[in-house]
């Protein structure tokens, strides 16, 4: 093979570029580009029509504006988001991903590095390395990218010194050391007059090294998709008609052909590929990227979500892991709290379990922490409520990463990369009870069932579940009440009041609460419960209609008048922190099963509206 033919055989180079506001990484793909004539015409007449107009490079051409497409983006002098463009050259086709440089842009990068092989990273030869420099670098090593391009520029503005240069390189070697990359190359360069980019300068005779077009041209990078592992997450079982079954998915690594044998992860059933279809039309093999429907030698019982593979080589499978986690939205990460967690095709309620240290991004510092807000990186364990089929992210990453789900407004929360599985509870079974909740229940002629009072601290909350507790005692109802203040005092005198400590709080209750229905009880339950995530948490682990949310719905003003342990006039003195609806959140609920106005009727009528909700529901015989 000549070697012309050998570099075209190698694949897609996807690259990220990354840098400060104005280090000139627009400039650099626009030159780049402008050299390997890989401008039209027409884009270039626009673009010098546009550098008069926004253009920062006086009477040259500026071609950061031929990168930063939007206009406002244009407008704020910015890159807003990350945006993606594809050339090729004789030699290879490139996929670049564009990002800005801000700290609050921390998820845009993630985004932008997820699958690139090669960072580009940028720096200004007059301020060498930024916080920002150590920032990309350390992102782009969590995200999986092996490969480092120190692009040194505006070497012209300090004098094509090499002394500068090499300054920077033994710096960044040094910081980079712990990075595990496995390839960095530095290049003194100017994006602006076209040095060592797709030339080599006679301005830096004593750099001995290739030109960033050339290096990017031949650089191998090992990842291909092709040659990893077979994995195929099912999308969906294709059933058109009787006598057709097939299985369909996106191959996310690694090749299949007709005749492999195959496993499902998981249920480790084992059959072998009758047919292959790909785009419609039979295929004798499929390989990552390809849209395929496999039909079966055997019908296996397979579903959404499952993962095929090659019998020797299998994903692992796991309820629990630890992974890094890159926070995403404005409402923190809150360990006890559920979110969804979707990997490959399969989407699983899931929490973290353990916050195990934050990484700061800046200086690769791991700091104790008990939340992760938005932009922030954390080390974590998670658990997930059924064992699912992964790899770590080193090895894949595309069935080594995820993505986590808020249960509320279903936007993306967070994005993890595994770092490996957790053995920890696997060998802990569900043992079964010969007597069950519905002998325990039968026994006491009632139907288990959770109030929750929910509502503002001073509401009447404990006062009315007194009251209803009382009640039904007086009936001969059989019933368990805990109280916030009182469950704080034993099972929870671990816990403060910090968003973090409130979710695990409730998420103990809500489990303890479980039991006790499990036990045949009726259980009240008096908690300020601020958050409707949590609420939501304790509905979804009772048993299915058992969760009876009772807001006690008290203004913020009676209750500071209220105020019976006078925890208000100390909040409001700032002497108690993260006090609810003075310097912390209340979620009012939304649908509550029943709403009590505590300002409006006595405790005896409301008292008995609870009461008559549960004769209503069968819970307790009618009197
Ligand atoms: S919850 O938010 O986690 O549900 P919980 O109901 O257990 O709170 O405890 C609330 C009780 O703790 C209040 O009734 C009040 O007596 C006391 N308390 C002490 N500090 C605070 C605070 N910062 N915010 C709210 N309640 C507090």
């Amino acid at each position: 093979m000549n070697e012309a033919l050998r570099l075209s055989a190698l694949p897609t180079l996807r690259l990220l570029t990354c840098g400060s506001v104005d280090d000139g990484k627009s400039t650099l793909i626009g030159r780049l580009l402008y050299e390997k004539k890989l401008i039209f015409d027409d884009q270039l007449s626009a673009l010098e029509r546009d550098s008069k107009k926004f253009g920062t490079t006086e009477d040259d051409i500026d071609f950061a504006l031929l990168v930063d497409g939007l206009e406002a983006e244009r407008e704020q002098g910015i890159t807003i988001d990350v945006a993606y463009r594809y050339f090729a050259t004789e030699k290879r086709s490139f996929i670049v991903a564009d990002t800005p440089g801000h700290e609050q842009y921390t998820r845009n990068m993630a985004t932008g590095a997820s699958n690139a092989d090669l960072a580009i990273v940028l720096v200004d030869a007059r301020k060498g390395l930024l916080t920002q420099t150590y920032r990309h670098s350390i992102i782009a090593s969590l995200l999986g990218i092996r490969h480092i391009v120190l692009a040194v520029n505006k070497i012209d503005l300090v004098g094509y010194d090499e002394k500068t240069f090499r300054d920077i390189v033994i710096a960044y070697r040094q910081f980079a050391e712990p990075l595990g990359f496995h390839s960095l190359y530095a290049i003194p360069l100017s994006a602006r007059y076209g040095d060592n980019v797709s030339a080599t300068s006679e301005r830096t005779p004593w750099f001995e090294g290739v030109h960033l077009m050339d290096y990017l041209e031949r650089i191998e990078v090992e990842e291909d998709r092709r040659t990893a592992p077979f994995r195929l997450p099912v999308q969906w079982i294709n059933r058109p008609h009787l006598d057709f079954r097939g299985v369909a998915g996106t191959i996310a690594s690694g090749r299949v052909a007709r005749g492999d044998p195959i496993v499902v992860a998981g249920s480790g059933r084992q059959t072998t590929v009758a047919g292959i279809l790909v785009a419609d039309a039979e295929a004798e093999s499929a390989e990552a990227g390809d849209a395929v429907t496999l039909t079966l030698a055997d019908e296996l019982d397979i579903a959404r979500g499952d993962v095929l593979s090659h019998p020797d080589h299998r994903p692992e499978v796991a309820d629990q892991f630890t992974a890094n986690v890159i926070w995403m939205s404005a409402d923190a990460m809150l360990p006890g709290r559920s979110y969804l967690m979707k990997i490959g095709t399969r989407t699983v309620p899931a929490s973290v379990t353990e916050l195990k240290h934050r990484l700061d991004v800046n200086t690769y510092d791991k700091l104790a922490a008990k939340r992760l807000d938005l932009n922030e990186v954390g080390l974590c364990n998670l658990a997930v409520t059924m064992p699912v089929a992964y790899d770590a992210y080193v090895d894949n990453r595309d069935t080594g990463s995820f993505i986590l789900i808020d249960r509320l407004t279903n936007g993306t929360a967070g994005a993890g990369m595994i770092a490996h599985g957790l053995r920890r509870a696997t060998n802990v079974h569900w043992q079964g009870l010969t007597v069950g909740r519905e002998a325990h229940a039968r026994l006491k002629h009632q139907k288990p069932a959770v109030l929750w009072f929910t509502g503002l601290s001073g509401a009447g909350k404990s006062t009315i579940a007194n009251v209803v507790e009382a009640k039904l005692h007086a009936r001969g109802v059989h019933t368990a009440l805990l109280d916030g203040d009182n469950v704080r005092h034993g099972l929870n005198k671990d816990l403060g009041f910090t968003a973090a400590d409130r979710v695990e709080n409730i998420r103990r209750v809500g489990e303890v609460a479980r039991l006790m229905t499990d036990a045949g009880l009726i259980v009240l339950c008096s908690f300020i419960s601020p958050f409707r995530a949590e609420r939501k948490l304790v509905r979804d682990t009772a048993a299915a209609g058992e969760f009876i949310e009772i807001f006690v719905d008290t203004p913020l003003a009676t209750a500071i008048a209220r105020d019976p342990k006078g925890l208000y006039k100390k909040a409001l003195a700032g002497q108690i922190k993260n006090f609810t609806g003075v310097d912390q959140p209340y979620e009012r609920p939304e649908s509550p099963d029943l709403t009590l106005l505590s300002g409006e009727e006595g405790v005896e009528a409301l008292a008995d509206r609870v009461v008559a909700e549960l004769e209503r529901r069968g819970n307790v015989a009618r009197f």
